[in-house]
């Protein structure tokens, strides 16, 4: 018989703080969301992931074996391939990952960390954060990027400011790291810091920031736990079916515009006009997405009198939409587009369209083009046309999107 080899990634769930923000009477990774704990959540969801991990769940001082009962109900509804420890932690989040860390085997190279705070993260998320540091070296660390006006204000709440929102990135985890950055970070520095990015990018090493969920939200209120509560609630499973919803744009060209399309911008072709950049594709993908999860149309959703909106890009659009199709209980199982159009040619940048898209709705799209053999508006080069299909799984739990996620695909 051939031994199973050791697990090379290690995931360190961060357990042991009190949940002050929380005010629960238990430490906040043992309060419950529907009849399972916080921890226990987080635990689906780092199980569910693709490939065998050792886990280290570091919990309380005084709540050590109540951990180990979670985690071993956790490896038990999953089936876990990988072994799960529980060590205690520390004051602070950082010492608390300083024990993780002493706990990882050694056959573990790459580091995730993740606060079981982020209760609902999906498992496909963790998978992402591994291969982005598999293929890079660097850490890589989700991120959102945030849509609301920021202003920066003074003691006395007048406005001092507008910070340039292109430039923020709201962080969350598993962030993941080769193992030997992360340890010599942690073994170098002694400042306080809320995330394990800020120590390794003071250490001096890349971190790149790849698309987020709006599931791996971090509970810290008890707002936060009742919209998790919902999310996950009976309510919620009993809309179980998969839902599935179609998008249609169409964009005139124009000679002053520059051209966007599928996320991408196109040097050199003709732009399309519009409201916003004019982006068929992307449209077309918000429409599907809303549509599936009952929420009407983009027009509907994205106001012209929204500032937020105003010459915004496909990003933007699809980020949102993300998030009201989570709001809503919904994940993204695959989108899939069609692209009516003369030109641009659409072939050569296919894949870099698709996996940008893929990236911000974290989950599979498949873009098809075709032109319509010199019919109609597209034929005679008016302009562009775009149809999305977009199948949505209900969140009914974190594990689920991972463990079955049916694949859609309609041609037109
Ligand atoms: N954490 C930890 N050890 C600590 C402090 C925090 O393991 N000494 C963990 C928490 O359990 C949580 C994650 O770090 O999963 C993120 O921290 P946060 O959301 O701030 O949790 P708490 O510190 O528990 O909450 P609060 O700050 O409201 O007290
Ligand atoms: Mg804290």
């Amino acid at each position: 018989m051939t031994e199973t080899p050791a697990p090379t990634v290690g995931v360190i769930v961060v357990a042991a703080g009190s949940g002050t923000r929380l005010g629960h009477s238990h430490p906040k990774a043992f309060v419950h969301l529907q009849g399972r704990s916080l921890l226990e959540h987080a635990l689906l969801g780092v199980l569910g992931m693709s490939e065998p991990v050792q886990v280290i769940v570091v919990a309380p001082e005084d709540r050590l074996g109540e951990a180990r009962a979670v985690a071993s109900d956790a490896s038990a509804a999953i089936a876990a391939r990988g072994p799960v420890t529980v060590v205690p932690g520390g004051a602070t989040r950082q010492q608390s990952v300083d024990r993780g860390l002493a706990a990882l085997g050694a056959a573990v190279e790459i580091v995730l960390v993740h606060d079981a705070a982020r209760a609902l993260t999906p498992s496909a998320l963790c998978d992402r954060v591994v291969a982005a540091v598999r293929a890079t070296s660097d850490g890589a660390i989700p991120g959102l990027p945030v849509i609301d006006t920021i202003k920066r204000v003074d003691a006395s709440a007048f406005i001092r400011g507008t910070v340039d929102r292109s430039e923020l990135s709201a962080v969350q985890t598993p962030q993941g790291f080769p193992r030997a950055v992360l340890v010599a970070a942690h073994d170098t520095l002694t400042d306080q810091a809320t995330d394990d990015a800020a120590l390794v990018a003071a250490a001096g090493h890349a971190v790149r920031v790849i698309a987020g969920s709006p599931l791996a939200f971090k509970i810290t209120t008890p707002d936060d736990l009742d919209r998790a509560e919902q999310l996950i609630s009976p309510a919620a499973a009993a809309i179980a079916p998969p839902r599935i919803g179609t998008g249609l744009d169409v964009h005139a060209f124009s000679d002053t515009a520059e051209l966007w399309l599928a996320g991408l911008k196109w040097p050199g072709e003709r732009g399309l006009s519009g409201h916003s950049d004019g982006d068929v594709a992307v449209h077309a993908v918000c429409d599907a997405l809303l549509g599936a999860a009952g929420l009407g149309d983009i027009g509907g959703t994205f106001g012209t009198a929204d500032a937020r909106f105003a010459g915004a890009h496909g990003d933007v659009f699809l980020i949102e939409t993300l998030r009201l199709v989570t709001e809503a209980g919904f994940t993204v199982g695959n989108v899939s587009v069609q692209i009516i159009g003369n030109r641009p040619r659409f072939a050569p940048r296919r894949a870099e369209a698709e996996a940008l898209l893929a990236g911000l709705l974290g989950a599979p799209v498949n873009i098809a083009a075709t032109t319509t053999d010199a019919l109609g508006f597209t034929g005679r080069g008016e302009g562009i046309a775009a149809t999305a299909t977009a199948l949505l799984l209900p969140i009914v739990s974190p594990a689920r999107p991972a463990v079955m996620r049916p694949v859609l695909s309609l041609g037109v």
